[in-house]
C-alpha cells in the first residue's frame, strides 16, 4: 500500500502528472573497430503532462540521442527513461517523433507522405484527407500536395514532416529541430501555428532547437545541455505568460533569459 502511494506521488508534481521521467540516463555508442562514443551521461529530468520543454545544447551533445531513447528507437546504456512509469524500450503510438532530417518517401507525393501514418494504421485514408489538406494549408504547402519530396525545398520537406506528425496527433511530440531549415519569418509563423495547436490540447512537447530565442519563446522550461558527453546543465523556467505573442520578445524577462541561456551555452 505504502509503495503504491509513494509511486503515485512520484508520478505527480505540482498536481500535474509526470509523463516522462529519466534517471541518470546515459548512452554510449559502441562501434566496430573504433572507440566507443559516450554521447550522454547522467541526464535526470522529468516532464509534466501538457508541458512544453525546449532542449538546447551544442552540436553533438546528445539531444537527438535523448529523443531517440524517449521515442523507443534506440536502447539506453545507463539509467532509465520512462513514459507513464514504463521504460521506453520500443516505439509506442502515444509518442510521435519528427526527425532532424525529414523522412519522406520519395515515391509518395506530399499528401501521400502526410497520410502515411493512416496507411500504417490501416485506417481509411478518406476519413483523413480533409484534415491532411487542412494541415498542408496550415504549413503553407497546399500548392504542393501533389509534388514529390525531390521537388520540395528542405524547409518545405520539414513542414511536410511536421504536417504528418500533426495528422498522427500523438500525445507526446518529440520534435528534432523542426524549423531548422526555415527562414526567420516562416519559422516565426510556424512557431505560432505550433503554439496554437499545442495550446489547450494537453499535449506534451519536447523540442530540440539551436535557436535560443525560439527555445525560450515556445517553452515553459528550457533544458540547457553541456557538450559531449552531454548532460543536463541547467533548467530555466520561462517567466512569460500564455498565450505567447511575438511582441513578448521585446520584454526584459525574455531578453534576459535568452542572454542567460547564451551565457550558459558559451560557458558549458
Ligand atoms: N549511431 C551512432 N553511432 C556512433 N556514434 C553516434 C551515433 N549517433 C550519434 N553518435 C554520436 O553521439 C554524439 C551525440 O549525437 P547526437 O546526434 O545525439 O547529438 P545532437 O546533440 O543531436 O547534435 P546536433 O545538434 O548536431 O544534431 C555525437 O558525438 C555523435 O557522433
Ligand atoms: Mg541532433
Amino acid at each position: 500500500m505504502q509503495t503504491q502511494t509513494a509511486e503515485k506521488q512520484a508520478m505527480h508534481e505540482d498536481g500535474h502528472e509526470i509523463i516522462i521521467r529519466t534517471n541518470e540516463l546515459g548512452k554510449t555508442y559502441y562501434r566496430r573497430a573504433a572507440e566507443p562514443v559516450v554521447a550522454l551521461e547522467d541526464a535526470t529530468f522529468s516532464i509534466r503532462q501538457g508541458e512544453f520543454v525546449s532542449l538546447v545544447g551544442p552540436s553533438g551533445c546528445g539531444k537527438s540521442t535523448i529523443l531517440n531513447i524517449l521515442g523507443g528507437l534506440i536502447p539506453r546504456t545507463e539509467g532509465s527513461a520512462t513514459f507513464r512509469g514504463q521504460e521506453t524500450l520500443k516505439p509506442r503510438p502515444e509518442i510521435g517523433m519528427m526527425f532532424q532530417a525529414p523522412v519522406l518517401f520519395p515515391w509518395r507525393t506530399t499528401l501521400q507522405n502526410v497520410l502515411l501514418p493512416i496507411d500504417v494504421r490501416k485506417e481509411n485514408r478518406k476519413d483523413y484527407v480533409d484534415r491532411a489538406r487542412e494541415l498542408l494549408a496550415l504549413t503553407g504547402l497546399s500548392a504542393f500536395e501533389n509534388s514529390y519530396p525531390r521537388e520540395l525545398s528542405g524547409g518545405m520537406q520539414q513542414r511536410a514532416a511536421l504536417s504528418r506528425l500533426l495528422l498522427q496527433d500523438p500525445e507526446v511530440m518529440l520534435l528534432d529541430e523542426p524549423f531548422g531549415a526555415l527562414d526567420e519569418f516562416t519559422r516565426e509563423s510556424m512557431n505560432m501555428e505550433l503554439l496554437d495547436i499545442w495550446g489547450g490540447s494537453g499535449k506534451t512537447m519536447l523540442l530540440v532547437t539551436h535557436n535560443i530565442q525560439e527555445a525560450v519563446f515556445l517553452a515553459d522550461r528550457v533544458f540547457v545541455m553541456t557538450p559531449r558527453p552531454g548532460t543536463l546543465a541547467r533548467v530555466l523556467e520561462v517567466p512569460l505568460p500564455r498565450p505567447r505573442q511575438i511582441p513578448m520578445m521585446k520584454r526584459q524577462e525574455f531578453t534576459d533569459m535568452v542572454f542567460e541561456a547564451r551565457v550558459l551555452l558559451n560557458a558549458t
